[in-house]
């Protein structure tokens, strides 16, 4: 029997509009998975985004007031697309209300908010799932089965990495994402992405000592109606200080000993969306990098003399997940696609009354590296991070 799960959503940003696009062609590309979502309700503070949304995805209803969104009785799950500053105040509504939460990364605008959050989920009862997305690439899937299955043998070093442009103009405008009192920069953005990589590919961090830096200190102010990811100022724009963070990386062993670099950076020229990783064991190395998400670089060590290197894997019907979107190998997914893996992942843990992975349980462990980054910094030193 078919089940119906009713969504709303609040914040119809960016994210907003990928994850209701996302909800409307699940049923399609999973099926045989008799999961139907109900876009019952978005909300946005701008009322022009929250009607337009409406129309545009087939909401049921828009309102201007998020409390409407989590008070609505026909509303199980509260898609969480607002402002990352938002995100701890919206889980913590949901929550009392007993609605399951599907929030983007990060929960909450520091390691303690995030903390919180995972806290408040638990006490109530409900499921939840973070927007760790780019561990939905068939190809990444695949590169965690050769290491569950020893494919690369005992693992010796990791490096990942998260280099975007997205700030990389200074033009660009400053905007809530370069305001501490909203959060970290790098550290609880770009740089959520790189620790739950790791953690999903290797496991836990043991212990490590890291870098930050601001290094665009001023950004153009919006006029009204300007704002948005990519917008940008011009030369007599007033400016205002970037207070939080461009730049973050780490020196890290993880507890299974192997040896690792994360980095990530938001204004960074030459890389546009290089999330990736490079991953060595015993017997062989994977490497992965965003900007190529439907090609895996996998080497053995034992590879006959003279072919001997990295071999490129296609995306193909043989990797978790293809097959729902693409026939053929070779014949790729894009970065929406990912999103939509990610909310049938949860709308089958809702229906399934189980514990989603990533939840606010993995978001918690991220937030401990990032605590820790945080203590280094602070202590010149190595730290260890808290189990
Ligand atoms: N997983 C990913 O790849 C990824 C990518 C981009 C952003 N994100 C995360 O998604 C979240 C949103 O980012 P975005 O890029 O979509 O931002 P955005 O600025 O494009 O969208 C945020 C939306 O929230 C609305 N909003 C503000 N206050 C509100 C309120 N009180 N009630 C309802 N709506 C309100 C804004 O008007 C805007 O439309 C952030 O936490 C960010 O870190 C994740």
């Amino acid at each position: 029997m078919r089940k119906t799960i009713g969504v709303g959503v609040i914040g119809m940003g960016w994210m907003g509009e990928c994850h209701s696009r996302s909800y409307k062609v699940i049923a399609d590309r999973f099926y045989d998975q008799n999961i139907d979502p109900r876009l019952v309700i978005c909300s946005d503070s701008v009322e022009e985004r929250a009607r337009d949304s409406q129309h545009r995805f087939g909401f049921e209803e828009y309102t201007t007031d998020w409390k409407q969104v989590i008070a609505h009785p026909d509303v199980d799950v509260v898609n969480i697309t607002a402002p990352t500053g938002m995100h701890l105040e919206l889980i913590k509504a949901a929550a009392e209300a007993g609605k399951h939460v599907y929030c983007e990364k990060p929960a909450g605008k520091n390691p303690q908010e995030i903390a919180e959050a995972e806290a408040i989920a638990r006490q109530y009862d409900v499921l939840s799932m973070i927007g760790y997305n780019y561990r939905w690439a068939p190809v990444v899937q695949y590169a965690r089965k050769l290491i569950l299955d020893g494919k690369l043998g005992r693992l010796t070093h990791y490096r990942g990495r998260f280099l975007n442009c997205y700030a990389s103009d200074p033009h660009s405008l400053f905007s809530w994402r370069f305001q501490k009192e909203n959060g970290h920069g790098t550290l609880t953005d770009l740089m959520s992405h790189t620790i739950d990589m790791a953690h999903m590919l290797v496991g836990p961090v043991k212990r490590l000592t890291s870098n930050i830096q601001i290094i665009i200190k001023e950004r153009p102010l919006p006029t009204e109606g300007t704002s948005s990811h990519y917008a940008k100022g011009n030369a007599d724009s007033p400016m205002a200080s970037v207070t939080n963070d461009d730049y973050v990386s780490a020196l890290l062993e993880f507890e299974n000993g192997v040896t690792g670099t994360i980095e990530s950076c938001r204004v960074i020229n030459g890389p546009k969306t290089e999330m990736g990783f490079e991953l060595h064991g015993t017997e062989g190395a994977l490497r992965w990098n965003f900007e190529q998400m439907n090609e895996l670089q996998l080497q053995y060590r034992n590879n006959e003399a003279g072919e001997e290197g990295y071999t490129t894997i296609y995306s193909s019907p043989a990797h978790p997940n293809h097959e729902r979107f693409n026939p053929a190998p070779g014949t790729g997914l894009g970065y929406d696609d990912l999103k939509v893996i990610e909310c049938f992942e949860f709308l089958k843990a809702v229906s399934n009354g189980t514990e989603a992975d990533p939840s606010l349980k993995e978001a918690l462990a991220v937030a401990k590296v990032q605590q820790a980054i945080l203590a280094s910094w602070d202590k010149q030193a190595w730290v260890d991070v808290e189990k």
